[in-house]
């Protein structure tokens, strides 16, 4: 395996791409790195600074002055300015504010440098939306994850039961179709496949399987 190895895993929000990356680092003994958790904690500290997530500006001038750290130990906590997030950041209200400032270009530059500097540490698999077309582009491996809308909003609602959250399935749909069309429609590096990505349809895939193919395409890595 080569020593820089990178594995770009994007798509839409429950499509099981941070399971499956997670499964796929520890197998191969990679560094993860989810920039998901990043633009949430973004969202939750404006969220309890109480700057409003549609104000550009300040979101933007916070951003500058935020430190996040992902713990690569196998808890892969998360850090926002020293404070343990881990658990905040996955709030029904944090993921439907976070699209909003993931459309921010300012937001996206400084969230950008900390991605590829974390991909300095050697081989890694990250996920997010926007790897193989953006953050990393010379990706050895793309990977383009999808699901149907039912099913990705049934696993979102069985993870948030599973923390004790109970929402109506509906509801969960709802706020994934939203985020969908923002995070599809906006110009900075909007969701869409790379060029040279393999697109893996996973609504009728187990996770074992979906690692199992990914794993057989790094054997020739
Ligand atoms: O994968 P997730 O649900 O944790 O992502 C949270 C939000 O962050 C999602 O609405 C889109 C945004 N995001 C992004 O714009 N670019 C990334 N590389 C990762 C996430």
């Amino acid at each position: 395996m080569k020593k820089n190895l990178q594995i770009a895993i994007d798509g839409p929000a429950g499509a099981g791409k941070s399971t499956i990356a997670k499964a796929i680092a520890k197998r191969l003994g990679i560094f993860y790195v989810d920039t998901g958790a990043m633009y949430r904690a973004i969202a939750l500290k404006s969220l309890r600074l109480n700057i409003p997530v549609d104000h550009e500006e300040e979101v933007g001038h916070m951003v500058q002055q935020t430190e996040i750290e992902l713990d690569h130990s196998e808890e892969r906590r998360v850090f926002c300015d020293g404070q343990d997030v881990t658990e905040a950041i996955r709030s029904p209200e944090v993921s439907r504010k976070v699209s909003t400032i993931a459309a921010y270009p300012v937001v996206r530059q400084r969230l950008v440098q900390l991605q590829r500097q974390e991909a300095k540490r050697g081989a890694v698999i990250m996920d997010g939306r926007d790897i193989g077309t953006f953050v990393l582009p010379e990706a050895d491996l793309k990977i383009f994850l999808t699901a149907s809308i039912e099913e990705r909003a049934h696993r979102r609602w069985r993870e948030l039961l599973k923390a004790g959250k109970e929402v109506p399935v509906n509801e969960v749909k709802q706020d994934m179709e939203k985020r969908d069309r923002q995070d599809t429609e906006r110009e900075a590096s909007p969701l869409q496949p790379a060029h040279d990505a393999l697109i893996l349809d996973t609504t009728e895939l187990t996770i074992e399987e979906i690692v199992d193919r990914i794993i057989a395409l790094t054997d020739r890595l």
